[in-house]
C-alpha cells in the first residue's frame, strides 16, 4: 500500500518534471574536452585534439524572430541543416551534448529556446489552481509556428545549402517535427530529407497542432522513430506509467486528467500509432523500440541535470530522487542509452542528408 502511494506520487512528479523548466541545467554532462569561449552572443566551441585546439563550430544566440540557438561550422560554406525541437517546457540547453554531437558532423543546427518557463512549484500541481506557464508551454501550435519560422530563417541564411534539411525532436518536440514534416511535404516539396523523433509525444494534438498520428502519413521523407516501453511518460505504446503500475492508480489518473484535459492515458496509441499512420504513406519508416530507456535518458539528459532542475525550483531533493527512482526507469546505464540514441540519430542523418 505504502509502496503504491510512493509510486503514484513519483509518477506525478515525473509528469510534473517533464513539464518543468530546465532552463539552465546545462553543463552537468558536458563533454569535458569541449570548452566554450564567450564572445558576446557568439561562442566558439573549441575541441582539443591532442595537438592543441581547433575551433569546430560557433554557437550563436538569436532573439529574433524568437529565441533560438544556432550552431554552425566555423569554416565558411553552405551546409545541410537540422532543426531541433525540445521537449515540453523546453529544456533547450539540456540537449547541448546531443546538439553538439550533431553539429560536429558538419551540420548547421537550429534549436528553439522558447516555451521553456514552467517554473510553477511542483506543489501547485497538487492544488486546483491552473498552470498558466505549463499551458503556454504545452501549446503545440506555438511550437509549430516557431519551427516554421526557423525553417524560413534557414532558407534565408547562406550557411544553409537550401536543400538538405532534417527535423529532429524529443518528446513534445518529436510530435512537433512530425507535424511540421507533414506540413512541409506539401508547402516545400522535397526540402525535408529526414525526420527523427525520439519518444515523440502523440498528445501534442490537444492544442493548435494536429495529432501526429493523424498526419504522419503525409510525410514523404524517411522517418526514424525511437521509443521505449520503459519510458514512463511517452512509452512506445500502452498506458503511461505502466511499468511501475502507477497507471492503475486513481490518483495518478486524476492528476493526469487535470494536467491534460481531454486526452487519454495512452496518448492515443502513442508512438506506435504514429508509426502505423506513417506507414500508410510514402515514408521509409524505421521504428526502434529500445528495451531500456527512461524518457530523459533517451535524449541524453542526465540525473544530475534533472536534480539541477529540482534545485532551481526549490524542490526538496528527496522528492526529486523519488521521482527519478520510479519515474525515470532505466535498467542499464542511462549514459549508454543516450549515446546509443544519439548515434542512431546521427547515422540516420548521415545516411539521408
Ligand atoms: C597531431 O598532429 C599530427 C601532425 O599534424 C597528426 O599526424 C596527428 O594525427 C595529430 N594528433 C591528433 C590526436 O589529432
Ligand atoms: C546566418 O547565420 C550566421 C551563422 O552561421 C549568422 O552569423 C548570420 O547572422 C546569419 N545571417 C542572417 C542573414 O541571418
Ligand atoms: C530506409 O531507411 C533505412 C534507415 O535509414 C535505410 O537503411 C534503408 O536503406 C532505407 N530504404 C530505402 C528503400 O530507402
Amino acid at each position: 500500500m505504502r509502496k503504491a502511494t510512493t509510486n503514484v506520487l513519483a509518477l506525478a512528479l515525473a509528469i510534473a518534471l517533464a513539464a518543468a523548466s530546465v532552463s539552465s541545467a546545462l553543463g552537468a554532462r558536458f563533454v569535458p574536452r569541449d570548452e566554450h569561449i564567450d564572445i558576446g552572443r557568439r561562442r566558439a566551441l573549441l575541441v582539443t585534439d591532442g595537438n592543441g585546439s581547433t575551433t569546430d563550430f560557433v554557437e550563436t544566440d538569436f532573439s529574433s524572430p524568437h529565441n533560438f540557438l544556432m550552431l554552425s561550422p566555423t569554416r565558411e560554406g553552405a551546409y545541410p541543416a537540422v532543426v531541433f525541437a525540445h521537449g515540453l517546457c523546453g529544456p533547450g540547453k539540456t540537449y547541448h551534448e546531443f546538439l553538439h554531437g550533431i553539429a560536429r558532423e558538419g551540420y548547421v543546427v537550429v534549436a528553439n529556446l522558447e516555451q521553456q518557463d514552467c517554473s510553477e512549484s511542483l506543489f501547485t500541481v497538487f492544488s486546483s489552481s491552473p498552470f498558466p506557464k505549463l499551458e503556454a508551454a504545452a501549446n503545440g501550435g506555438v511550437m509549430l509556428g516557431n519551427l516554421r519560422q526557423e525553417v524560413d530563417f534557414l532558407l534565408g541564411n547562406s550557411s544553409f545549402d537550401g536543400e538538405n534539411l532534417a527535423l529532429v525532436g524529443h518528446s513534445m518536440g518529436g510530435g512537433a517535427v512530425i507535424d511540421l514534416a507533414a506540413e512541409l511535404a506539401s508547402s516545400h516539396p522535397g526540402l525535408v530529407k529526414a525526420v527523427a523523433a525520439i519518444a515523440p509525444w502523440n498528445g501534442i494534438g490537444a492544442k493548435g497542432a494536429p495529432r501526429p498520428s493523424r498526419v504522419a502519413h503525409e510525410i514523404k521523407a524517411p522517418l526514424l522513430l525511437i521509443c521505449s516501453n520503459m519510458d514512463q511518460l511517452v512509452p512506445c505504446s500502452g498506458e503511461i506509467g505502466s511499468y511501475t503500475g502507477a497507471s492503475k492508480n486513481p490518483m495518478a489518473k486524476g492528476l493526469f486528467n487535470t494536467l491534460f484535459k481531454g486526452t487519454d492515458d495512452t496518448w492515443f496509441g502513442g508512438v506506435e500509432a504514429i508509426k502505423e499512420d506513417a506507414m500508410r504513406g510514402e515514408s521509409n519508416v524505421t521504428y526502434v523500440d529500445l528495451p531500456d530507456g527512461g524518457h530523459f535518458a533517451l535524449a541524453g539528459i542526465s540525473k544530475e541535470q534533472l536534480e539541477g532542475i529540482g534545485e532551481e525550483w526549490g524542490q526538496p531533493k528527496m522528492l526529486v530522487d523519488m521521482m527519478l527512482a520510479s519515474g525515470e526507469i532505466n535498467l542499464g546505464n542511462p549514459e549508454d542509452t543516450g549515446e546509443e540514441v544519439r548515434e542512431d540519430v546521427i547515422d540516420f542523418l548521415k545516411q539521408h542528408l
